[in-house]
């Protein structure tokens, strides 16, 4: 790309109040931008505890190599071994949850098959579907009418079709019906993705675990970087998949494996998850209070999660919007085009299980306050 056009390209987003910089994480804001939905990383006792038994000279700050050279360390595998003994399926870990999706799409499907994906599926799924020069189609938002038609009309057509979906939308915070599509199983002959990034930890294993649906869906991907506290994805397959990704995977073979201390991290999380429970049911009340306060306070949303995502439409309301929370105490990122479709610019709200509710009514109170300053939707 020629320099002229890519100084084209900035100045264009500057205009439309896009442009995206990077920015030194605040910790002194209440922060409503986290994915550490469980608040594990502000919980001083549990990194007590995981370094008080740390033996440095074991666990590497890096692998020095792809898992298929020298870097599956007995850490890894057993990883996948308790990640296999808890959803009775075997495991590959990825370095995260954007290389397990793309590359899991990219290398099980081809321009033979067709993937039906929701519309506002992750980036990383989408990247998938477009290098593996499948046909995709698109239904609408969690519309699974929608989807049982597109089944309908393209099943005799293609013998190989895929269909993804996430369980909580990150952008969205509304939640998929997966026992409604794992149903349509029974009527069409095709493969289930999963993507859970967004309800490990904070719904314990996840919504497929905690509704027995594992065994139905063929490919779980578990990005580990959010309610997870870490990084890496686990992808939860069939033996013979997995076998086949670890011949075919390009981001699999081709890249350096997660440190040790990573995934002894990532074992830690797993082996702890039961113990985790108070910091659940926390989320579990807040959640419900959170959006009990927005309905009174008449702060229109269609999550029902830990996720609230409210649509102020313009891009530069957004902006300020988030700028004079931010001068507030609160860290609230505005989220645009082309992460979310254009005219639903929005604040996107996480709550994390260790905020309380008398600090959420406040933050509630002056947000609706601020919002009314701006142009709503
Ligand atoms: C739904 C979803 N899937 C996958 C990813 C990518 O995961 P990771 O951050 O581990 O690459 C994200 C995170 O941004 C996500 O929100």
């Amino acid at each position: 790309m020629q320099r002229r056009q890519i100084e084209n390209e900035i100045n264009e987003l500057k205009q439309d109040f896009r442009l995206r910089t990077i920015k030194t994480n605040n910790n002194e804001l209440l922060n409503f931008s986290s994915n550490d939905y469980l608040g594990i990383l502000k919980d001083e006792k549990i990194f007590e505890e995981f370094y008080s038994n740390l033996n440095f000279e074991e666990y590497k700050l890096s692998s020095a190599s792809s898992r298929l050279i020298d870097g599956s360390y007995s850490i890894v595998m057993s990883l996948e071994n308790e990640v296999e003994r808890i959803y009775k399926k075997p495991c590959l870990v990825y370095n995260s949850g954007f290389d397990a999706n793309s590359s899991l799409i990219e290398t099980f499907f081809n321009k033979e098959s067709l993937i039906i994906t929701d519309r506002l599926n992750h980036a990383s799924i989408y990247d998938g579907c477009i290098n593996s020069g499948a046909k995709i189609l698109r239904y609408n938002h969690l519309d699974t009418v929608a989807l049982e038609r597109l089944l309908e009309k393209y099943s005799n057509e293609y013998k190989d079709i895929l269909v993804v979906t996430e369980s909580v939308y990150s952008m969205d915070g509304d939640i998929a019906d997966i026992e409604a599509i794992v149903k349509l199983k029974e009527r069409y002959s095709f493969q289930l993705m999963l993507d859970e990034a967004h309800s490990y930890g904070v719904y314990g294993y996840g919504i497929a675990y905690n509704k027995n649906l594992v065994k139905d869906i063929d490919f779980l991907v578990i990005p580990l970087g959010k309610g997870g506290a870490s990084i890496g994805a686990y992808v939860i397959c069939d033996e013979i998949y997995k076998q086949y990704l670890i011949n075919k995977s390009r981001k699999f073979i081709y890249s350096t494996a997660l440190p040790p201390i990573n995934n002894l991290w990532n074992l830690y999380i797993l082996k702890n998850m039961l113990k985790f429970s108070k910091k659940i049911e926390n989320m579990e009340k807040l959640v419900k209070f959170s959006l009990n306060e927005l309905k009174r306070l008449e702060i229109e949303t269609s999550s029902n999660s830990h996720i609230i995502s409210i649509i102020i439409g313009e891009n530069n309301a957004t902006t300020k919007l988030s700028e004079v929370l931010k001068q507030k105490g609160y860290l609230a990122y505005s989220i645009k085009e082309p992460t979310v479709p254009k005219n639903t610019a929005r604040l996107r709200i996480s709550l994390t299980a260790n905020m309380d509710e008398a600090e959420l009514k406040t933050f509630f109170l002056i947000l609706k306050e601020e919002i009314s300053k701006v142009k709503v939707i």
